[in-house]
């Protein structure tokens, strides 16, 4: 977008000047108000903003907090699933399940990069993950007690984070909107694999299809869990709805889930653990029974069944990870041009 003056580069077309002059204090520029304006102006036409556009900074703290958590959701996410690599019952099912894992540790570098577009650098944001200052989504905190919650995890928790996203490839944040356009088309790789998985067990044995239940009657509360809390006790959706970082509410995107997983249950012949389950004519959609907020309140505390192992394991690999980092920085700094140039120097 180019309406919006930037408060960093000056290259903006239309507000270099208010940036440049906003940035050293200069007087003369459009004021605060103006630049809000402008901004919300760009919002309402359905523009991008970029990294160097001026944004409000309440507009910058929600992405950085929202992207963070995303972000972090999807290195964390690796830990359940990359627990039965080793266990996967086929070398076909190792490849998928070692290729999904694969992808998600790449959404995480996607998500962190955008996020550092904002101002924030990497080593802060894991320093916040890893100090319990930022948050991931409460649903890597079950564990993965069974092969058949490979196959539950990628058809309903990443069937909930393609709903989810899909309407944040329209963000208004041009980084995080274009991130998510390459993500959800791998979600939705992600979401059929585990979908197939259960197929074959819920078709297998009985000790198969049994297995496969099991493992929808766990995860599907959670999944449920994902969208966060009811709209009328969710703190951001407001802002964020006016602001078009989110498109629906929490409740809608929900609802929108459970109408597309009952028909899909079906066709796998499992059950989904909600005797409260119904279709709503009137709404045309499902009616579903009550969710325990009490318990994603635990969750979200710290009190899940896996919340200090997932920490753990993320804070120990980052410090095996140390000698990575720095023989890296090493590189990039004998092979930068400053460095080429010295060398030259030198001969
Ligand atoms: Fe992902
Ligand atoms: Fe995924």
């Amino acid at each position: 977008m180019a309406t919006v003056a930037s408060s960093t580069s000056g290259t903006s077309s239309t507000g270099g000047t208010a940036g440049a002059a906003r940035a050293t204090g200069e007087t003369g520029g459009p004021g605060e108000d103006a630049l809000l304006a402008a901004f919300d102006a760009a919002v309402a036409a359905e523009e991008r903003i970029e990294p160097r556009d001026w944004m409000p900074d309440a507009y910058r703290a929600t992405l950085v907090r929202q992207m963070a958590q995303h972000a972090h959701s999807e290195i964390i996410g690796m830990q359940p699933e990359a627990n039965w690599i080793t266990r996967a019952p086929s070398l076909r099912r190792k490849a998928i399940l070692m290729a999904k894992v694969q992808d998600e540790v790449g959404h995480g570098l996607y998500l962190y990069s955008a996020t550092e577009t904002l101002g924030t650098s990497r080593d802060e944001l894991l320093d916040k993950l890893h100090s319990g200052r930022q948050k991931y989504s409460s649903i890597f905190n079950y564990p993965t007690l069974t092969w058949a919650d490979v196959g539950a995890i990628g058809w309903l928790v990443d069937g909930a984070a393609i709903t989810n996203q899909v309407p944040l490839c329209r963000c208004s944040y041009g980084p995080y909107a274009r991130a998510m356009v390459r993500v959800c088309k791998e979600e939705s790789f992600h979401q059929r694999q585990g979908f197939e998985l259960l197929m074959a067990l819920s078709k297998g044995t009985p000790e198969q299809h049994a297995m496969a239940q099991d493992a929808v009657d766990r995860w599907w509360w959670p999944s449920l869990m994902m969208f966060g809390p009811p709209d009328g006790e969710s703190a951001h959706s407001a802002q964020s709805m006016a602001w078009r970082i989110k498109r629906f509410s929490n409740d809608d995107l929900r609802q929108r889930f459970v109408d597309i997983c009952v028909p899909q249950a079906e066709a796998l012949g499992l059950t989904l653990p909600d005797p409260g389950l119904r279709w709503n004519e009137e709404k045309g959609g499902y009616d579903h029974g009550p969710i325990d907020w009490t318990e994603f309140q635990q969750v979200l505390r710290g009190n899940g069944p896996c919340n200090e192992e997932r920490i753990t394991r993320r804070r120990t690999a980052h410090e095996e990870g140390a000698w990575v980092r720095e023989a890296a920085a090493a590189y990039a700094a004998k092979h930068s041009p400053a460095a080429a140039d010295a060398t030259a120097v030198a001969a």
